[in-house]
């Protein structure tokens, strides 16, 4: 895969601002020349997290989360690669080099666009089709929120997607990855979707990765079919709905979590833009997190029945890991026979609406149902309740939640728990980072590497030849990979540097050394590097001369060549009189 040029990534980040990039996803606090938050990407109480802006990089005391503001849009948005440059690109005002568009997984590409043919394709069908625009008018939709959605439609017959597409061998086999085929025990390929109403399932940047396709006709197989999993779609990842919630609102303040697609569509259409729904599975982990990424408030729509009740718990498992403070999950069981589709048609919006006020938050009904079966009169029971609760409770993050739980359930149980409290909190960043500094006692060649993946900018100062890379001493090469890179990549910033050593061992060292505070004040930085390298060089002289003389004692000094003699004396002059540096 050919890649995107280094000197455009180096002219992207130094185009970016890191903390302003983070702050706009996770509040920072200024401190000193850095910035510190709660880790965004584990849970902790005390911030270990800091945002460096002369080294446009984060890193996490916590965790070790570390890197470049791509490698944060990575992580904290779940962008692939290639997304986070296009991201920052556009915030820049950059275009992405040309060549590095082909660069992507040339079948991820093609994939994108096979499945936005089907998405095309399945829209002109709906179009040419009376029986499916009629069954859409009859579920209330109209033409401006089938547009929104992208809704389509699967004609009838074995072959209709297929030979419309699949128009060569290639794009054959690509609609196949894209999971529009099927096939049969004779080995023939059909249309995996037929005479069904289409939802395309979009990514977080609104491009079809799959479709569900509801039965137009009862008794035409299963109500839902959904596309499988392929290289682009992974269902307990992806959420129907959340692309079109997030165009409808630049900053959603509430996601409402509901079954079906027909749930969400109708929901929107009656203006309640903001639902979204698991795709045929229960609420995971994943789901969870990304749900709150999006919004501090998660709705979840479920059926009041047993089946319902046993749904919204699994999702109560799922969520409390990630009851951040400031997060907060409520649950809306909908009567029995009804869901928010029918609902929102018998009541309106504002019926519906009413009903998201009155929801039950997730403590109340974590402890309805622990306490379901339960005497709370009595002792055995209450001991019970505190069994179950402990390590439910025990998962939440730390922080206010969790010990108001523990509060809750000491209050139903008269037993004193959350078992966090006992626990010593994690010392704050500043004094845990102080305990690592300075370090003991660093080499000079660490010290160089340490000053240079900090501030690669240094190199400017120093030009070859480079005595030093004679010096055998460990560190040597990889100073002089730095160098290099930092001479061939003039932008290139922490983040970058610490990217280019990713899956290499030295990784993990240059780590530790980016983070390490020198205790150099800034202005120094440049004078400190040259003498660090001046005095590398005096002790490459000093090898040097250690070497000759080694030479002399086995066969005496006039058995040196001439060009021996002299630069042996050069080497003493050049050393004698400076202190050996040490
Ligand atoms: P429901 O059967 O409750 O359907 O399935 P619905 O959303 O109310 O559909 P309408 O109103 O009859 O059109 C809820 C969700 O469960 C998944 C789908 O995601 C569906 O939207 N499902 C259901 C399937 O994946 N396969 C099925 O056969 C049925
Ligand atoms: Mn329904």
């Amino acid at each position: 895969m050919a890649r995107i040029p280094d000197s455009f990534l180096d002219e992207l980040l130094a185009r970016t601002d890191i903390v302003e990039l983070i702050e706009s996803r996770v509040p920072l606090k200024r401190a000193g020349r850095e910035y510190h938050a709660c880790c965004p990407f584990h849970d902790e109480r005390t911030p270990s997290f800091t945002v460096s802006p002369t080294k446009q990089f984060y890193h996490c005391f916590g965790c070790g989360a570390h890197g470049s503001a791509i490698r944060f849009l990575m992580e904290f948005d779940r962008l692939e690669f290639l997304d986070a440059v296009e991201e920052l690109a556009k915030r820049a005002g950059l275009e992405v080099p040309r060549e590095a568009g082909r660069a992507r997984a040339p079948d991820g590409e093609d994939l994108y666009a096979v499945l936005a043919a089907a998405q095309r394709y399945y829209a002109q069908q709906l179009a040419a089709s009376e029986e499916a625009r009629r069954y859409l008018a009859g579920r209330g939709l109209d033409r401006a929120i089938i547009e929104r959605y992208g809704i389509g439609y699967a004609p009838d017959g074995w072959e209709h997607l297929k030979s419309a597409l699949g128009t060569d061998a290639r794009r054959l086999a690509l609609l196949d990855k894209a999971g529009l085929l099927s096939r049969n025990d004779q080995g023939r390929v059909y249309d995996k979707f037929r005479h069904r109403i289409m939802f395309p399932i979009r990514d977080r940047r609104g491009r079809p990765i799959a479709f569900g396709g509801r039965v137009i006709e009862k008794d035409d197989g299963p109500k839902y079919l959904n596309s499988p999993e392929t290289a682009l779609f992974h269902k307990g990842r992806e959420l129907y709905g959340l692309h079109e919630a997030r165009q409808a609102s630049s900053r959603l303040r509430r996601l409402v979590v509901v079954e079906g697609y027909m749930d969400v569509v109708s929901l929107a259409q009656f203006g309640i833009t903001e639902a979204v729904a698991t795709l045929g599975t229960a609420t995971t982990r994943e789901h969870a997190e990304l749900l709150f990424r999006n919004a501090p408030d998660v709705v979840f729509c479920f059926d009041g029945d047993r089946a319902g009740r046993q749904a919204a718990w699994r999702a109560v498992e799922n969520v409390l890991p990630r009851m951040r403070d400031g997060r907060q999950a409520l649950f809306l069981f909908v009567p029995e026979g009804e869901d928010p589709d029918t609902i929102v048609r018998k009541e309106g919006a504002a019926g519906f609406e009413t009903r998201l006020a009155q929801t039950v938050p997730l403590s109340e009904f974590l402890f309805a149902e622990l306490s379901a079966d339960v005497d709370l009169k009595s002792l055995e029971g209450r001991a019970r309740l505190a069994e179950r609760a402990r390590p439910l409770i025990a998962q939440v993050p730390d922080g206010a939640f969790r010990d108001l739980l523990g509060a809750r359930l000491a209050e139903l149980t008269g037993v004193r728990t959350g078992g966090t409290t006992e626990q010593a909190p994690p010392a704050p960043v500043a004094r845990r980072a102080a305990a690592g500094r300075p370090a003991p006692k660093r080499s000079l060649v660490r010290t160089a590497i340490a000053m240079l993946v900090q501030q690669p900018r240094l190199v400017e100062a120093m030009d070859p030849p480079y005595l030093f890379a004679a010096l055998r001493q460990p560190g040597i090469p990889l100073l002089m990979e730095l160098i290099e890179l930092a001479r061939e990549r003039p932008r290139i910033q922490t983040g970058a540097v610490l990217e280019h050593f990713e899956g290499r061992e030295e990784r993990a060292a240059l780590d530790r050394l980016a983070m390490q505070d020198l205790g150099i004040p800034p202005e120094r930085w440049p004078v400190e590097f040259a003498d660090c390298l001046r005095q590398l060089d005096r002790q490459t002289r000093q090898q040097r001369l250690d070497e000759l003389n080694e030479r002399a004692e086995a066969v005496g000094f006039s058995g040196l060549g001439e060009a021996e003699k002299a630069e042996w004396r050069e080497l003493q002059q050049a050393l004698r009189g400076a202190p050996r540096a040490g």
